[in-house]
């Protein structure tokens, strides 16, 4: 598998065990493919399941595209659980506090995962969880048919099919990261994608409920991922934390009808400011005319 420049920076990345050592597993246009073999399913899968590695992208963008997911997923049915960026184990003392057993759970981007199921597990029974892949959709309703307070929708989450004020929590784990896969600088995300991010989020900010919570996993660091979060007109906080041994992925918990402070809120009004041109480059082509002076900026 071709290998192509690595760079710092946010990234899809798909791993086996949270403690794995992170450069093998990073993918992004900017970073060296998976080797093949190492993204198993880990062990949230159920004894004597078939578990075989998923297929991966040509191209990073790929991870945006459903064709990608529903080609991904169909053998979804027979295979054990897939967990991006850890399983319940790794982020459940971080979760659990911030949920309550009658909470409405809506997650978006469930994937293969087991998190819904182990929500349910742990005393939060009543759980939606969407994917726009009907190819996964159809197979956790078979997996999971024996829980009737699961509910599986297709669905696209830049467009819920939700009334507002719908949900108490919002979950995702991976799913933004999905959506900005191909991102060539991370660090100046392009005005579609921060659209995109915008689509979901404000969909998101829609079926909350006041005071409801938005939880987000995610291997994206603060520098990368808190300026999308920070806007006022989600009308929540932001708090963060990590989690993980090893290698550590980010939990953001956005709480609906709280305020953003000051720090963040200048964070936010970075996503939307023009990136500033480049220094003007000192071009040395002839050394009998090279203006140097030319080149200082007071
Ligand atoms: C990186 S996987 C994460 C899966 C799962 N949440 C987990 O933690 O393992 C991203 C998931 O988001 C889904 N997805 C990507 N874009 C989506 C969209 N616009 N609407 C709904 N689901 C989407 C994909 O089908 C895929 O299942």
């Amino acid at each position: 598998m071709t290998e192509v420049p690595r760079v710092r920076g946010e990234h899809l990345q798909e791993r086996a065990e949270p403690q794995d050592p992170p450069p093998s597993s990073y993918l992004g246009d900017w970073a060296p493919k998976l080797r093949p073999g190492c993204g198993a399913a880990q062990s949230m899968a159920s004894p004597g399941t078939s578990v075989s590695s998923p297929e991966l992208p040509e191209q990073n963008f790929q991870y945006r595209e459903v064709q990608y997911w529903d080609q991904r997923y169909k053998d979804a049915t027979d295979s054990g659980p897939y967990e991006w960026f850890g399983d319940y184990a790794s982020f459940r003392a971080l979760l659990e506090p911030e949920l309550c057993p009658e909470d409405r759970i809506l997650v978006l981007g469930c994937g293969n995962s087991a998190l819904s199921y182990e929500l349910f597990l742990g005393g939060f029974p009543n759980v939606t969880s969407v994917d726009y892949s009907p190819v996964v959709v159809a197979a956790m309703q078979v997996r999971y048919a024996h829980v009737p307070s699961l509910r599986w929708e297709t669905m696209d989450v830049r467009a819920l099919d939700f009334p507002g004020d719908s949900f108490d929590v919002v979950l995702e784990k991976g799913t933004l990261d999905a959506l900005l896969a191909g991102e060539r600088d991370p660090w100046n995300v392009s005005s579609e994608g921060v659209h995109t991010v915008d689509q979901v989020l404000t969909e998101v900010s829609r079926v909350l409920v006041p005071g409801g919570r938005f939880i987000s996993m995610t291997s994206a660091g603060p520098h990368f991922r808190s300026r999308h979060y920070a806007q006022s007109h989600y009308g929540w906080s932001l708090r963060h934390t990590t989690y993980g041994s090893g290698f550590h992925f980010h939990f953001y918990v956005m709480q609906k009808g709280r305020e953003l402070n000051v720090t963040q809120l200048a964070l936010g009004a970075q996503l939307l400011s023009t990136p500033s041109p480049p220094a003007s480059p000192c071009f040395l082509q002839d050394s009998d005319n090279e203006d140097f002076l030319g080149a200082i900026h007071l």
